[in-house]
C-alpha cells in the first residue's frame, strides 16, 4: 500500500465584495478552490445549466476541472472553445459565442461561464451582454492580469477595426472565482506583465501596498500565499473604485495610470506579441511617473523608485527596452491623440504627486508631453 500523498495545506480564501447595490457581488481568491465552483454557483443560481466559454491553451489545461467541479453538483455544461489570442474579440467569434450560447438554450436564470484571460472574459462577458438582452455570467479568470483588474468591475468589449474595446457594454458578473493555483501554469511572460497591473494598484493610492510588493513580490511570482494577498489587495482597491464610480465618470479614469502611454506605445508594436498589455502599462506608468517628475509634482526619487521596482520584476520602464526600438516622436503623438482626444492642445493624463497619490490631470499641455518625449527618446 502506499501512503496517501499529504493535501497542502489550504489557507482559506478571501472573499471581496463589489458593493453595487442589486449587481454586487463576490470576488472569491484562494489557491485551490476550484472545486468549490459547482456549489457556489448552485448556491446563487438553483437548478442553472451553464455555457463554457474558453480558449485553446485554457480549455487544454483547466477546462476538465472545471466541467468536474459542474458535474459534482449535477450542474449541466457545455463549452466552446475559441482559438487564443486578442484576435478571438472580433465580431465574427462574438457570433459564434453568442449563437453557441443559444444553441445550449441558456436562458434568464442560467449563466455564461468565461474560463480564461482578458480576452476570454471581455468577448465572453460582453455576449452575455447581448444574448437575451442580458444573461447572467460568471468569470473564472485565469491570467494575473484577469485576476487583478479585467475580471472585476464590468467592462467586457470586441475590438473594432478603428480601435481596441470600441464595442462593448457594462455587465457585471455575479461572482468571481479566481483560484490562483491555475496561474501556475501561465508562462512566465503572461505573469509578469499581469504584475504590473498590481503595481498600478500600490501606485495609484497605496504606499504601504507599494513597500510590501517591493519585499514580497518574489513570493507573489513563486505562488506562496503572497500571491493571495497581492491579489486580493488589488481586486480591493479596484472594487472600490468602481462601487464609487462603475461607469467611469471620474475616479475610476485613475485606472487608466500608466495606459495612455501604454496604448500609443502597443499600438505601435501593432498590438501583437512583441509587447503585451502590462509591458505597454509598465512602460507607460514608467513615462507618466517621469513625467510627473519632470513637471516637478512628483519627487525625482519617487519615479525613479518606481521604475526601479518595475525594472526588477522584469518588466520595461525605458522607451530604449522596447523591442525593435522606440516609435518616431510624430508617431507617438499621433497614437497618443488617438488614445485621448486633444481638446485645443490639451490633455488628460494621470499623474501622481507621490507613490500611492495618483491624480487625474485635466489641461495637460500637448506641446509638454512632446518635449518630455523628445527629451526622452533623445536621452534614456
Ligand atoms: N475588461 C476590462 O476591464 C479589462 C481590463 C484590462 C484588460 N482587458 C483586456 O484583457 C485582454 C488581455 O488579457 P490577458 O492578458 O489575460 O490575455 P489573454 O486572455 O489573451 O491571455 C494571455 C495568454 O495566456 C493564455 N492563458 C490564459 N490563462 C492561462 C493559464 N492559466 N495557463 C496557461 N496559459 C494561459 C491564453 O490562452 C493567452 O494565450 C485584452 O484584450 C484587454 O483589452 C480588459
Ligand atoms: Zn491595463
Amino acid at each position: 500500500m502506499t501512503a496517501p500523498v499529504a493535501a497542502p495545506p489550504r489557507v482559506e480564501p478571501v472573499t471581496v465584495k463589489v458593493a453595487l447595490d442589486a449587481r454586487s457581488y463576490d470576488i472569491v481568491i484562494g489557491r485551490g478552490i476550484l472545486p468549490s465552483l459547482g456549489a457556489r454557483v448552485a448556491a446563487l443560481r438553483p437548478g442553472a445549466k451553464v455555457a463554457i466559454v474558453s480558449d485553446e491553451n485554457v480549455a487544454r489545461l483547466h477546462l476538465a476541472a472545471v466541467e468536474a467541479a459542474f458535474a459534482d453538483r449535477g450542474i449541466a455544461s457545455s463549452r466552446l472553445i475559441v482559438a487564443a489570442g486578442e484576435g478571438a474579440k472580433s465580431f465574427r467569434v462574438f457570433e459564434q459565442v453568442c449563437e453557441a450560447i443559444i444553441a445550449a438554450r441558456i436562458e434568464r436564470g442560467d449563466l455564461v461561464v468565461a474560463l480564461g484571460g482578458g480576452v476570454i472574459g471581455d468577448l465572453a462577458g460582453f455576449a452575455a451582454s447581448a444574448v437575451r438582452r442580458g444573461l447572467d455570467y460568471v468569470q473564472v479568470p485565469t491570467t494575473l492580469l484577469a485576476q487583478v483588474d479585467s475580471s472585476v468591475g464590468g467592462k467586457t468589449a470586441i475590438n473594432s477595426a478603428h480601435g481596441k474595446n470600441l464595442i462593448g457594454a457594462f455587465h457585471q458578473p455575479i461572482l468571481v472565482l479566481a483560484d490562483t493555483a491555475m496561474l501556475d501554469s501561465l508562462p512566465p511572460r503572461q505573469f509578469r506583465a499581469g504584475y504590473a497591473e498590481v503595481v498600478k494598484y500600490a501606485l495609484i493610492g497605496d504606499a504601504a501596498f507599494f513597500s510590501w510588493l517591493e519585499a514580497n513580490w518574489r513570493e507573489v511570482f513563486a505562488g506562496g500565499p503572497a500571491r493571495e494577498h497581492a491579489i486580493a489587495v488589488s481586486c480591493r482597491a479596484k472594487a472600490a473604485i468602481v462601487a464609487r464610480d462603475e461607469r467611469e465618470t471620474g475616479e475610476r479614469a485613475l485606472l487608466n495610470l500608466g495606459h495612455t502611454f501604454g496604448h500609443a506605445l502597443e499600438a505601435a508594436c501593432g498590438f501583437s506579441d512583441r509587447l503585451l498589455h502590462g509591458e505597454a502599462v509598465a512602460a507607460g506608468m514608467a513615462l507618466a511617473l517621469a513625467f510627473s517628475a519632470q513637471q516637478r509634482l512628483l519627487p525625482a526619487a519617487a519615479a525613479e523608485r518606481a521604475m526601479a521596482h518595475l525594472a526588477e520584476a522584469g518588466l520595461p520602464t525605458r522607451l530604449k527596452d522596447l523591442p525593435g526600438g522606440p516609435p518616431a516622436l510624430d508617431r507617438l503623438m499621433e497614437l497618443i491623440g488617438q488614445v485621448k482626444k486633444i481638446k485645443r492642445g490639451m490633455l488628460t493624463f494621470i499623474l501622481a504627486r507621490g507613490i500611492g497619490a495618483a491624480f487625474v490631470q485635466d489641461n495637460v499641455d500637448e506641446g509638454d508631453v512632446r518635449a518630455f518625449l523628445n527629451e526622452k527618446l533623445a536621452g534614456q
